[in-house]
């Protein structure tokens, strides 16, 4: 499977085009606009939040509720166009009229694509970099990963995100029994945080730094269960699953490191305590003790949960702008601010989710079959049962 995403922060859409997804998958709007209003929702979240109510519309390769085998079009309209015709018009405009608009963005900010994107397409006005850079278009990433995840339920597995993490305020408690349980936590949680108290100690952290006209960053965590083993592959570097799920997370803007299971911890850990010993049974099949590897060995999924965390800088809008430069003058002035979050991590976590399930999918698919639903189902069963008993 693939997709493409187009569109920019304010203009008229966001769209995406996936293609290979198989046909005979029960899909509905509410599917995607469920994952859609998670996106939105959490402590920290700007303005912009409250303007955009996000309704996918499916535009193609659905009838009647399942998909076709088609490429599937799906269209997120943006509120806020209406508000931006003129600046994010379409047609030419004169010079007279482009001075009218005045909302020309010269001071660059640190962190964010603005010169370096300037630099390498030639704007004057970096609203043309900002206005595609910005994570706006995570909107419709979130309704790729909505599919994805509505495919993987489909065979059984489960995928979830929280936050373990928030300007330096983490999860203590963060276990969970069930996954079930993991995602019904989170969801009452305006920081998508297991543990309620670092939770209002997360929330506190976002007042203080909305307050300072400053930032914060934190830790994601996704979880994926009911994967079978060997899922990926060993035998090429562009084969490997992790890799391919490590590069999706570093995808996300803002996101600056990932690590599955243990992690970077592994560096300061003997072998005998990081690898995780093999067991079996008949009901369960091969299983291992602990999950210090975050279900991958190899390249390849061990069958255990697959568990991959991603650091998120603090956002580079600051409301009490670092010194940038202006373009024009070479002048030393305050970066410009763009309307912004002060935190955004816990909606990166539901971002997580959709990069990874649809990375998890895509390999589903191109190990066990592309067409049709019902047959990639049997034989994700064959696998589970062959493995079993291997
Ligand atoms: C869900 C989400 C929301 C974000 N919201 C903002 C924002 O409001 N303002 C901002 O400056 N950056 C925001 N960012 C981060 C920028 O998009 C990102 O830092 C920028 O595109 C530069 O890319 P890089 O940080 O990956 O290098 C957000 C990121 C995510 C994942």
């Amino acid at each position: 499977m693939r997709y493409l995403t187009a569109g920019e922060s304010h203009g008229p859409q966001l769209t995406t085009i996936l293609e290979g997804v198989p046909a005979g998958l029960e899909l509905t709007t509410e599917d995607i606009n469920f994952e859609l209003a998670r996106r939105q929702k959490g402590h920290g979240r700007g303005r912009r939040m409250q303007i955009e109510k996000d309704q996918v519309q499916i535009a193609s390769g659905v009838r009647h509720g399942k998909t076709l085998g088609s490429p599937i079009a799906l269209v997120v309209e943006n509120n806020d166009w209406k508000h931006w015709t003129k600046i994010m018009g379409i047609e030419p405009i004169t010079d007279e009229e482009a001075e009218d608009i005045k909302r020309k963005i010269t001071r660059p900010r640190p962190g964010h694509a603005d010169l370096n994107g300037a630099i390498k397409y030639g704007h004057r006005d970096m609203r043309n970099v900002l206005e595609r850079s910005s994570a706006r278009e995570t909107t419709v990433r979130v309704a790729a990963g909505a599919v994805a995840k509505k495919f993987l339920s489909t065979l059984g597995i489960q995928v979830a995100g929280h936050v373990l993490e928030i300007g330096g305020v983490r999860a203590k408690d963060a276990t969970y029994s069930t996954l079930e349980e993991l995602k019904t936590k989170t969801e009452e949680s305006s920081v998508r945080c297991l543990d309620e108290e670092a939770g209002i100690q997360m929330m506190n952290a976002i007042d203080e730094a909305k307050k300072n006209g400053d930032s914060i960053g934190g830790v994601v965590e996704v979880i994926v269960e009911g994967v079978p083993a060997g899922v990926g592959s060993y035998v090429h570097y562009d084969r490997k699953l992790d890799s391919k799920i490590a590069a999706a997370v570093m995808s996300i803007n803002a996101f600056k490191g990932v690590e599955f299971g243990i992690g970077f911890d592994a560096a300061r850990i003997p072998g005998s305590k990081v690898h995780d010993e093999i067991i079996w049974d008949k009901e369960n099949g091969y299983k291992r003790r602990t999950n210090n590897l975050g279900g991958f060995e190899g390249g390849m999924t061990n069958g255990m949960p697959i568990v991959v965390r991603g650091v998120m800088k603090p956002i580079p809008t600051l409301y009490k702008p670092l010194k940038s430069v202006d373009i024009e003058t070479k002048e030393v002035f305050e970066a410009s601010i763009e309307r912004s979050d002060s935190c955004a991590v816990p909606a990166a976590s539901v971002v997580a989710e959709a990069v990874v399930a649809w990375e998890v999918a895509n390999a589903i698919i191109e190990q066990f079959g592309q067409d049709r639903i019902d047959s990639i189902k049997e034989n994700v069963e064959k696998m589970r049962e062959y493995s079993r008993d291997f």
